[in-house]
């Protein structure tokens, strides 16, 4: 049983294991890092401030979290929030692999360098991966893997988000579903009656 795994050291600091949560028939996933304060007292992926942006970057794609299943790389938090360390996620893998085998996604969108390293077994860090989309197998199925900044990274920096925004916005395509169209273009002229104001249409 995952809830009463001993196999490193977190199983001495965590409140509780934290599987996964969404549908267990979700096409998509995603895998973030490790379970924070509020997920290791709640026992659920994602519920705190980084998981707040998350559910409103798949809003942004008409998506909701019960539409998709979300885990991490490491089921139980590492104290203080720290990186996994390596010996800790080689313990992991192995439910990670198991649940990607049960919930059989057709796209695996990992958040941030330690799930992108991991399910892509390459050392290419996020910042030179992200947005792009590759072809991989995972607990035995061929998977669509696409890696994107970790949503805690556009917490406190607002062009990280715009990146995101970008990011998640190539998820319906790669999903095969019809793509929204496009909004329309911003006038370049501004009809009468004339402003008094210089109008800033953000071109430069
Ligand atoms: N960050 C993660 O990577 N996972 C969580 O569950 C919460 C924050």
């Amino acid at each position: 049983m995952v809830a009463g795994c001993r196999r490193c050291a977190l199983a001495q600091t965590r409140t509780q294991v934290v599987f996964g949560s969404g549908s267990p028939d979700a096409e998509l996933m995603f895998v973030g890092e490790a379970p924070g304060f509020h997920e290791d007292k709640q026992g659920v992926p994602f519920v705190g401030a980084a998981g707040q942006l998350l559910s409103k970057l798949l809003a942004g794609i008409g998506l909701a979290r019960e539409d998709v299943y979300v885990a991490n790389v490491l089921k139980c938090r590492p104290p203080g929030n720290r990186d996994p360390l390596p010996e800790e996620i080689q313990a992991c893998e192995g439910h990670l692999f198991r649940q990607i085998e049960l919930i059989q996604p057709k796209l695996v969108a990992t958040l941030g360098n330690f799930a992108t390293k991991l399910l892509s077994g390459k050392p290419n860090g996020i910042t030179q991966v992200h947005g792009r989309s590759q072809q991989v197998v995972l607990g035995g199925n061929a998977v669509t893997l696409y890696p994107i900044f970790h949503p805690a990274a556009a917490l406190y920096t607002p062009r990280m988000l715009e990146v995101l925004q970008e990011d998640f916005g190539r998820i319906p395509e790669l999903l095969g579903r019809a793509v929204e169209p496009p909004p329309p273009p911003v006038p370049l002229h501004v009809a009468e009656p004339a402003l008094e104001q210089p109008v800033q249409l953000g071109l430069f």
